[in-house]
């Protein structure tokens, strides 16, 4: 269960709390521990009147149940007066409930002006006076929630209720630029639609819906709209009953109905106007960049396109698709790389692998035993294939490389990189978006050693100013990024970068001036060259396979990141890691700064089982054997330690279908230990003999070994005394 959403410490405004939705949230907020005025003019449903029992009312509520409030009686109207009751009981202001409102309804051409201004006056221009009131305090304390009360009737019209659907959706466009100005200072603004029996509903409700449809169904959304930890910002939401949605804009791909040097006419707008109204493969403009782009890109299609065809008005913008359409599935030529053990230390010494920690001499010695290629080395072949040019050539898309940024990666291997060798890259374009300020291309690249399939690449490549296009936002080619858990870090590992990074990343093949020449950094608009990206991947990939995988290469699976900023070489890049199951989520932040500069990330791990399970099934070799070669390799370092506390020799007999398939010696009794195939050289302290399977499930701690001996399962020979320490060993040196 989530822990409870309180509301501690927190000064929550609610106007029009005297009844209805209003006093729902009041008593909800005071309940999960905010301190609640409670506005109330306390006049009629038409806005006729006043009084202060309504607002009293709800006041002594709250105090009863052990509650903080305060009453105020102004008019939303008198915004500075309200916020200030606020400040002068609590000293500070938090959250703004724009509720309080009031109905005039009347048939269009019977509205007077005065039914038509009240409305406004009372919910438009009331929620923009209290919410001005208290801006300046939500800027300065650097946190804010604001709720502004739209209806269905606003968004979506109705009968008799012209004056009030107008102030509604005002309120909605309010909303979204409040939602904007604020983001900055941790300011958020949404709007909700809500449905709730209350006074104003119950000459239109038929009583039996007016008994379901508790306001109490509508404040849990206010409620977590307006905490801390909610993101959300800028949405606009309906909801009633118990049940909640979002809503969103949707616009058609549309066309262009004129052509370059020619009037635009109402004919080609009516030949065109199935297209125009046609929601096939419609766009979700979010922003209003996304609608200026794409009366740019209009404009530059109109341009471009004139006078080489002859009546193609209704197909330009079908002709720019089917072009990207074309673009899709485009296989880039074959590339093939090799790389040496030069190249795979380069590599680690490039993403910060370092004799500082001994751990990763296994990835910059090519002497040592156990010498590997840190698995993000995948990318770089992969990226060699579509670097060059190459991108530029794709059909139906003009690719200028000077805009092109790179968005995400996700990389998954196999089995692990060889430690030299080459690879084969195919590199095909999985699919086209139009992100409206920019084209997204998704690039997979598969990689081959010989005929073998050894690692997957996908690039999110963004190529700015390129959209617009009324394409799709999304594809299901996608490989998503994932958000981090809401919790706080299980491990965080750092590592400086050094001012050499870029210089010495850059060898092992992206040589984009960007990331050494300061001239050419100061043309793109950096102070100085900046780290590459993919850099701060393989230091991050790095921290994890150290933090979650003691380093071995085998357990890497996948991994996905999106790049969010830009690195300095020099500052310090700080991961933080988060653990479920077999996937550990992370993000990078660099140290000085607090910037995210990789974002919603996540490595996936081979699960432990998996490794065991593997061997059999792969030319029928026992599971055991990993498990002894990793006893070994945890012994290196505390062998003496354990020679010390144990001080004996065990040979293993383990048995396949009734045989002795294979023998091992955990020697704990000479020098630093060792672990090896074969009976002992020497004698034997103890010998045991038991199954393939059993061994496995005593080492996963699902056989009890004492329990296996007394059943006959597991059998001893010599010294069975010793074979007490047995456990010791099992559990903590081969827990995998
Ligand atoms: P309600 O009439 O029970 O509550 C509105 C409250 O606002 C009243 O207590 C009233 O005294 C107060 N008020 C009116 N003018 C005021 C002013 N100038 N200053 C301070 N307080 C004032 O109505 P209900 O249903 O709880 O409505 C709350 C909000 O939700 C309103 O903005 C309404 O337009 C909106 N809404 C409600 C829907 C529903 O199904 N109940 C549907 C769509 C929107």
């Amino acid at each position: 269960m989530a822990s409870p959403l309180r509301f501690d410490g927190r000064v929550v405004l609610v106007t029009g709390a005297g009844g209805g939705l209003g006093r729902a949230y009041a008593l909800a907020f005071a309940e999960r521990g905010a301190s609640v005025v409670v506005n109330d003019l306390g006049g009629d449903f038409k806005g006729v009147g006043k009084g202060s029992s309504a607002a009293d009312k709800v006041v002594e509520e709250i105090r009863r149940k052990g509650g903080k409030a305060v009453a105020n009686y102004d008019s939303v109207e008198a915004g500075e007066k309200v916020v200030k009751t606020a400040l002068d009981a609590f000293g500070r202001i938090d959250v703004v409930i724009n509720n309080a409102g009031i109905l005039r309804d009347r048939s269009f051409g019977r509205i007077s002006d005065e039914d038509w201004d009240i409305i406004h006056r009372v919910h438009l221009r009331g929620s923009f006076l209290v919410t001005r009131a208290a801006w300046d305090h939500m800027k300065k304390q650097n946190f804010g929630r604001i709720i502004m009360t739209s209806s269905a009737s606003g968004i979506f019209g109705n009968f008799g209720q012209a004056n009030y659907s107008a102030a509604k959706l005002g309120l909605l466009g309010l909303s979204n630029t409040l939602a904007l100005e604020g983001k900055k200072n941790n300011i958020h603004c949404n709007t909700i639609a809500p449905t709730a029996a209350s006074r104003m509903t119950q000459t239109i409700l038929p009583q039996d819906l007016m008994d379901v449809l508790k306001p109490d169904y509508v404040a849990p959304l206010v409620l977590w709209l307006c905490h801390e930890n909610c993101e959300e910002n800028g949405g606009l939401f309906e909801v009633g009953a118990g049940w909640i949605g979002k809503l969103r804009w949707e616009r058609t791909l549309g066309a262009i109905v004129r052509q370059r040097n020619q009037p635009m006419t109402p004919e080609a707008v009516q030949a065109n106007w199935t297209k125009i109204c046609d929601f096939d493969n419609a766009a979700k403009p979010q922003r209003i960049q996304e609608s200026f782009d794409t009366i740019v890109g209009a404009l530059s299609k109109i341009d471009s396109d004139g006078e080489v065809m002859a009546n193609r008005t209704s197909h330009v913008s079908s002709a720019a698709t089917s072009g990207i359409a074309g673009a899709v599935g485009h296989k880039l030529p074959p590339f093939s790389s090799s790389y040496t053990e030069l190249d795979t230390i380069m590599y680690a010494l490039g993403v910060g692998a370092s004799m500082k920690e001994p751990k990763d001499l296994k990835f910059i010695y090519e002497g040592s035993s156990d010498f590997s290629c840190l698995p993000t080395l995948g990318v770089i072949m992969a990226q060699k294939s579509i670097m060059g040019g190459r991108l530029a050539e794709i059909p139906g898309l003009s690719i200028n490389l000077a805009k092109v940024l790179h968005g995400e990666q996700y990389l998954e291997l196999y089995k692990p990189l060889p430690r030299a060798g080459e690879l084969k890259c195919e590199a095909v374009v999985a699919d086209v978006l139009d992100k409206g300020s920019g084209l997204v291309l998704l690039m997979d690249v598969y990689s081959y050693s010989g005929e073998e399939l050894i690692c997957y690449n996908q690039f999110s490549i963004f190529v700015v100013g390129s959209g617009g296009f009324g394409g799709k936002r999304t594809s299901d080619k996608v490989k998503a990024a994932v958000a981090i858990p809401n919790r706080p870090p299980d491990a965080v590992l750092t590592d400086t970068t050094s001012l050499n990074q870029a210089a010495l990343y850059r060898l092992s093949g992206d040589w984009n001036p960007l990331h050494i020449d300061p001239n050419f950094a100061s043309l793109a608009g950096f102070d100085k060259p900046i780290l590459h990206g993919l850099c701060t991947f393989g230091f991050s990939a790095r921290h994890v396979l150290q933090q979650f995988a003691d380093n071995d290469v085998s357990r890497f699976k996948a991994i996905k990141v999106r790049f969010a900023k830009p690195v300095y070489p020099g500052q310090t890049l700080q991961t933080e890691m988060w653990k479920e199951g077999n996937r550990i989520h992370f993000q990078t932040k660099i140290q000085e700064t607090g910037d995210i500069v990789i974002s919603n990330a996540y490595v996936d791990l081979v699960p432990t089982s998996d490794i065991l399970a593997k061997t059999p099934s792969e030319g029928g070799e026992l599971q055991s054997t990993l498990v002894f070669e990793e006893i070994g390799r945890r012994l290196q370092g505390i062998g003496q330690e354990v020679v010390k506390k144990v001080n004996a020799v065990f040979e293993w007999h383990i048995t396949k279908g009734g045989n002795t398939a294979a023998k091992w010696t955990i020697d704990l009794k000479n020098g630093s230990g060792k672990v090896y195939q074969g009976p002992a050289k020497g004698s034997a302290d103890t010998t045991i003999t038991l199954s393939d399977e059993d061994f496995i499930d005593v080492v996963l701690g699902k056989l009890d070994p004492q329990k296996a001996f007394f059943s006959g399962r597991l059998k001893a020979r010599g010294n069975i005394m010793l074979s007490q320490k047995l456990q010791m060993i099992l559990k903590d040196y081969a827990k995998l």
